[in-house]
């Protein structure tokens, strides 16, 4: 089963969902964990400088026998050292995931180029001519932050991944943020910028028992007897972040929740009427789970 896609402002097409080696996998080794998603249908790898195992992903990339054209592998920039730029830090993650190019480089976070993001911009652009990345993008950026950028983009960024700082207002990916995303998602239309999302599952099971649970329980069980076979919850909020276009980030230890995962896209669709459910009972609680500390997750 080949993984859909969404389509990028520019031109390229990328698996709507990709296997992250953050927050559980942060500074630990990830070549296991890459193997197992790759092994279990996963082609989108969502990696970063500073989760330090850029490394062991690639070993995890080369162990899976898999064509470099078969895998989206993405990476994040970092704080910049003394000297780099974007472009020479890309050639530095590029040898340790073994690569000879990326398919999306992300700005990580606004906070770590203050005063200098339009600058850092222009070297993403830089790391995009030179053909070390197939897209750019950011990550963690407000409407503050794209509109700056904006003025002095050539190309605008292709993906902005789900900012959730608590002193920003911007946005985690999931229903119970959903209001507060909305200044980002009228940028990121008029930019046709993909959202992606991470944290996504938080809902159920970082924040058990608020309005969401009946919700989602409801439509569970509707899909669950349109479909004829099982649905979980995570799939239907997966499903929920799919038909609003998000592109999702997310990850697991175990090989059959990576199958659930990827089978979310098998799942009958939710109509208008439980979107709209899921989106409501969201509104009816703020939450974010995600504080600055946890950003480099
Ligand atoms: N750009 C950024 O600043 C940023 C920040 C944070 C994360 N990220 C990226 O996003 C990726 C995913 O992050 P995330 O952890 O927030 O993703 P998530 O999709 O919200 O959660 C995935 C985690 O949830 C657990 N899980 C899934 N279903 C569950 C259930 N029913 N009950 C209990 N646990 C369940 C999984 O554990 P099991 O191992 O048990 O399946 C896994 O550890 C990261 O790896 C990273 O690549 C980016």
């Amino acid at each position: 089963m080949s993984v859909s896609t969404l389509a990028l402002n520019d031109g390229s097409q990328v698996p709507w969902m990709a296997f992250g080696t953050g927050t559980a996998l942060y500074r630990k080794d990830a070549e296991d964990a890459i193997r197992l998603a790759i092994d279990n249908g996963f082609t989108h790898l969502d990696g970063a400088q500073v989760y330090a195992n850029e490394d062991s992903m690639g070993q995890g990339i080369v162990a899976s026998g898999k064509s470099r054209s078969e895998l989206f592998i993405t990476t994040k920039l970092t704080a910049l050292k003394p000297g780099a730029t974007p472009k020479s830090a890309l050639e530095e993650s590029l040898k340790k995931l073994k690569v000879d190019y990326v398919d999306l480089y992300l700005i990580h976070q606004a906070n770590d180029h203050v005063g200098k993001l339009k600058e850092v911009w222009k070297g993403m652009e830089e790391a995009q001519k030179a053909g070390l990345t197939k897209s750019i993008g950011v990550s963690n950026f407000t409407a503050d932050h794209l509109n700056d950028i904006l003025e002095i983009a050539t190309v605008p960024p292709a993906v902005n991944q789900a900012s959730c700082r608590e002193s920003y207002d911007g946005v985690e990916a999931h229903p119970y943020v959903w209001k507060a995303l909305q200044a980002n998602l009228a940028i990121h239309k008029q930019y046709k910028i993909v959202t992606s999302s991470y944290g996504g599952l938080s809902p159920i099971f970082r924040a058990q028992g608020g309005p969401l649970d009946p919700v989602v329980e409801k439509i569970r069980v509707r899909l669950e007897t349109t479909r004829g076979s099982p649905v979980s919850d995570g799939q239907v909020l997966n499903k929920w972040l799919q038909q609003n276009g998000v592109l999702v980030v997310t990850t697991s230890s175990k090989a059959e929740r990576i199958r659930e995962y990827l089978d979310t896209q098998n799942v009958p669709e939710l109509t208008a009427d439980e979107l709209a459910l899921i989106e409501t009972a969201g509104g009816q609680l703020h939450k974010r789970f995600f504080v600055s500390s946890d950003l480099n997750g």
